[in-house]
């Protein structure tokens, strides 16, 4: 996340720049004007007015969105939505009439949603082309192999699209990108070994895609990289030794959700600059590596669903923000040392650790960060009523299937508490009130009794208890 608001924010300096208005704003080019009103007819819905500046015979210049920086002419396009946000989206297809803006070099159509169609061609008669983000609309068909002819672009994102085929290995011949984003398509086949040359990249995003077979060994030339996500894949083998090179100055790293198998590579304790690592999700097995104990820098670990042993290294991790352990073959029995001392961590994951606490022991040296607390399938017992009454910012606490036994009524909620998931254990007394303040609660399979406060849960939420009763369980007996 830090690096990748670094990147984010030197790319706003670079926009920023480019955006600033021309000095002398004579009326635009009439080509221009025509090509930007043929965009505008592609467009069948802008539901928050967008473009209702864009009129014929007004100076285009001064449109929403249009920058021009040679005089007259145009040169950028950037029209962004708020993510999520259907109102600011705009529907139709990309003109090819845009082809007739001959100074444009940067276009941005960002969180619109819903622009539909191929890979807009147009772009292809400029070739002076530098920025390209099309995010998250629902442009689909090939990545044309063409966009290898665009070699003065310095950013390429379409992520978030619904693009499909192979990665174009021309995308190799883009020698100034900096950025490279393609996640969150549908492309598929092998990360094409071309991808070595562009020694300029610091971003490269492949992720939640179907891109299959082992990670090439690119990195030797990618010396400039910085984050690195191929997360979400159907890639597999292991992480290959080359990556190794980037230990100076890689500070993101994600390849979790693939299929990834063997020994987690010792060469990763190298990367100091690593304040991010997702390794889960994958088939790596055997013991995490001691000389993980020299990741100090880092605050996002998540290892979880793969099927790694014992023992843990001893991790000198000050910084740790959130921890993912989950789902191992891991037998901790009691919570590492180093986790209870952690100073500053935010999110706790240890499902299925092993753990045989009594969680009234478990007393982290701070508590005032937590946000998230996993403890799930463990043999735990005790109560959590020490450990939350002493968390301000809690919003989801999981401790199902342990052997917990206390009065739930006893239980501080948070005001932050979103989420309580404490079903499969012996936990007794009644639903307290407070409930009806979170977004999802399970209880389901404990020993709870009495009549249910007002809530919105479905059954399952209280499913197998003593004798709880009243809605969405049948009437309580008067
Ligand atoms: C969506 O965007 C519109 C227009 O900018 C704004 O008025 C509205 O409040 C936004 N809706 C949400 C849910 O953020
Ligand atoms: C998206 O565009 C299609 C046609 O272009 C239209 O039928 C649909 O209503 C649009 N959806 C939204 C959410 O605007
Ligand atoms: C553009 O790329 C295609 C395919 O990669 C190639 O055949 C063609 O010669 C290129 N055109 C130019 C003008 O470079
Ligand atoms: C990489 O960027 C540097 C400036 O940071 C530039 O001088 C160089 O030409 C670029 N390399 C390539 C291959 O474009
Ligand atoms: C992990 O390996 C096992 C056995 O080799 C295999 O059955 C399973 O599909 C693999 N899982 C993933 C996520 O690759
Ligand atoms: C940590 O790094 C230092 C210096 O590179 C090295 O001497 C030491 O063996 C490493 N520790 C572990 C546990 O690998
Ligand atoms: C919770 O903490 C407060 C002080 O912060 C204390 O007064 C109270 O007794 C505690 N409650 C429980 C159940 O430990
Ligand atoms: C509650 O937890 C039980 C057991 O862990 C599970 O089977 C059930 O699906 C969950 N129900 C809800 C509503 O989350």
């Amino acid at each position: 996340m830090h690096c990748s608001l670094v990147l984010t924010a030197s790319l706003l300096v670079l926009t920023l720049l480019r955006l600033t208005p021309a000095a002398s704003a004579a009326a635009c080019h009439p080509d221009d004007e025509a090509g930007l009103l043929g965009f505008k007819s592609g467009i069948t819905a802008d539901p928050s007015g967008m473009l209702t500046s864009w009129k014929k015979g007004s100076d285009c210049c001064q449109w929403f969105g249009i920058t021009c920086l040679t005089g007259s002419r145009v040169t950028a396009l950037s029209l962004v939505g708020r993510p999520g946000n259907l109102t600011t989206s705009l529907s139709g297809k990309i003109s090819p009439s845009l082809s007739k803006l001959k100074f444009l070099d940067s276009i941005y159509l960002q969180d619109l949603n819903n622009l539909t169609g191929p890979f807009p061609d147009f772009i292809f008669t400029l070739p002076n082309f530098i920025i390209i983000y099309i995010e998250n609309n629902k442009l689909s068909g090939p990545i044309p192999a063409r966009v290898g002819n665009l070699t003065q672009l310095i950013a390429f994102s379409v992520e978030g699209n619904r693009f499909s085929g192979p990665i174009p290995s021309s995308l190799g011949n883009l020698g100034q990108l900096s950025q490279l984003k393609l996640g969150g398509n549908r492309l598929s086949g092998a990360i094409p070994a071309t991808l070595k040359r562009l020694s300029n990249l610091t971003l490269l995003s492949l992720e939640r895609n179907q891109l299959s077979g082992p990670i090439p060994d690119i990195f030797p030339g990618l010396t400039s990289l910085i984050s690195l996500s191929f997360s979400h894949n159907k890639l597999t083998g292991n992480i290959p030794n080359s990556l190794s090179i980037l230990a100076p100055k890689l500070r993101f790293l994600e390849v979790g959700h693939n299929s990834l198998s063997g020994a987690i590579p010792g060469f990763l304790s190298k990367f100091q600059a690593l304040d991010t690592l997702d390794l889960s999700w994958n088939n790596y097995t055997g013991p995490v590596p001691k000389s993980f104990a020299n990741l100090t820098k880092i605050f996002n670990l998540d290892l979880s669903y793969n099927r790694l042993t014992d023992p843990f290294p001893v991790l000198n991790v000050k910084g740790i923000e959130s921890l993912d352990l989950s789902h191992n073959l891991f037998n901790f029995g009691s919570i590492p040392k180093w986790v209870i001392s952690s100073p500053i961590i935010y999110s706790l994951k240890l499902a299925k650790c092993g753990l045989k606490i009594k969680l009234d022991d478990f007393r982290p040296v701070q508590t005032y960060f937590y946000d998230y607390i996993d403890l799930s399938e463990n043999e735990i017992t005790g109560s959590p009523v020490q450990l939350l009454n002493r968390t301000d910012f809690l919003v989801g606490f999981y401790a199902s299937g342990n052997k917990l036994k206390f009065d739930l009524g006893s239980l501080r909620f948070a005001k932050t508490l979103k989420y309580l998931d404490l079903s499969r254990n012996m936990i007794y007394g009644k639903v307290p009130k407070a409930v009806s303040g979170l977004s999802k609660l399970n209880v389901s399979r404990n020993h709870l009794c009495g009549a249910l406060p007002p809530n919105k849960f479905p059954a399952a939420s209280f499913a197998g208890n003593d004798c709880l009763c009243g809605s969405p369980l049948p009437p309580c007996k008067a």
